[in-house]
């Protein structure tokens, strides 16, 4: 069969969906798979009309491709397709909602509460510890993001987060590092550790610069590179995942990890993150994409 790979989109994760999907398509051809690039802008509806693929690798990003929108579409229309089924896409999505499900579940996340006006700043800095991040909660790439110490700054961040999203997420500041856990077939791969220069790893220090820096082993002991991994996939099997996916996570002064999310379609650019896990695993770039299709077919 045909397999379309579907990239581009219109959210503002675009620009970084054409990346994965180019390296995605690339890989596919190279492993001998008859596949072509979809660039689906507009309504999705259109992609499932008249078909010329049998299958679809979404490496769609953001709302529209990753959202479980166009999961339910493909499959109203019988089209099997890579990665988390609606449900999971749609709460993956959601960071707000995520954590619900993270704290009720017992999952370690930081500290939160949902803002929808500027004028609840002050109570919600009374209720959290500052420095405070204030995020659209389903957008991609950090995009949106803002760390913020006073009422002031959180008025101001949530104005510019409400601009992007009607829900916004306000969660305590765990300073880091960062870590990532990549998660293929139900199975985590080695840990990534992140450092920048920049206040947090932002859509800047993700795509562009070059001086983020990536831990590959991720300097954990080995005893607190697993923890770090089974919480990874915990997070991932709560959200209901399917084949593949990247969990964020902090890590605080003490030591304690700390869930921000999941993501369904994690990124697949030369600059991406699990790529470089699978590496660290044995598993080409080539393998990597090869393997989340295959899954499509049990
Ligand atoms: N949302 C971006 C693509 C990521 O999680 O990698
Ligand atoms: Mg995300």
């Amino acid at each position: 069969g045909r397999v379309a790979v579907f990239m581009g989109g219109d959210s503002a994760e675009r620009e970084v969906s054409l990346k994965s999907g180019k390296a995605v398509l690339a890989a596919l051809v190279s492993a001998g798979v008859d596949a072509f690039a979809l660039d689906v802008q507009g309504c999705l509806l259109k992609t499932v009309e008249n078909p010329e693929f049998d299958r679809v690798f979404i490496a769609l990003h953001g709302r529209g491709g990753e959202d479980g929108t166009l999961q339910a579409i493909l499959s109203q229309a019988g089209i099997p397709y890579t990665g988390s089924e609606v449900m999971a896409s749609s709460l993956a999505m959601d960071k707000l909602r995520t954590k619900y499900v993270f704290a009720g579940c017992g999952l370690p996340t930081p500290q939160f509460k949902t803002m929808s006006a500027a004028g609840e700043a002050e109570q919600i800095v009374q209720e959290l510890r500052s420095p405070l991040s204030v995020k659209p909660s389903r957008e991609g790439s950090s995009i949106g993001i803002r760390k913020v110490h006073t009422a002031v700054e959180l008025a101001e961040a949530f104005e510019a987060a409400a601009a992007l999203d009607s829900s916004v997420l306000v969660e305590e500041w765990i300073e880091g590092p960062e870590f990532t856990v990549s998660l293929l077939q139900d199975r985590a791969l080695p840990a990534i550790g992140l450092s920048t220069d920049h206040v947090f790893y932002d859509y800047d220090a993700k795509y562009l610069a070059d001086d983020t820096r990536y831990r590959i082993p991720c300097g954990l002991a080995p005893e607190d590179e697993a923890r770090l991994q089974n919480l990874a996939l915990e997070a991932f099997r709560v959200v209901g995942c399917r084949t593949w996916g990247r969990v964020d996570i902090m890590q605080d002064g003490d030591g304690e990890f700390w869930l921000l999310e999941v993501n369904t379609v994690p990124g697949m650019t030369d600059h991406s993150l699990v790529p470089m896990s699978a590496k660290a695993a044995g598993i080409s770039f080539e393998e990597l994409v090869v393997r989340i299709l295959l899954d499509t077919l049990e």
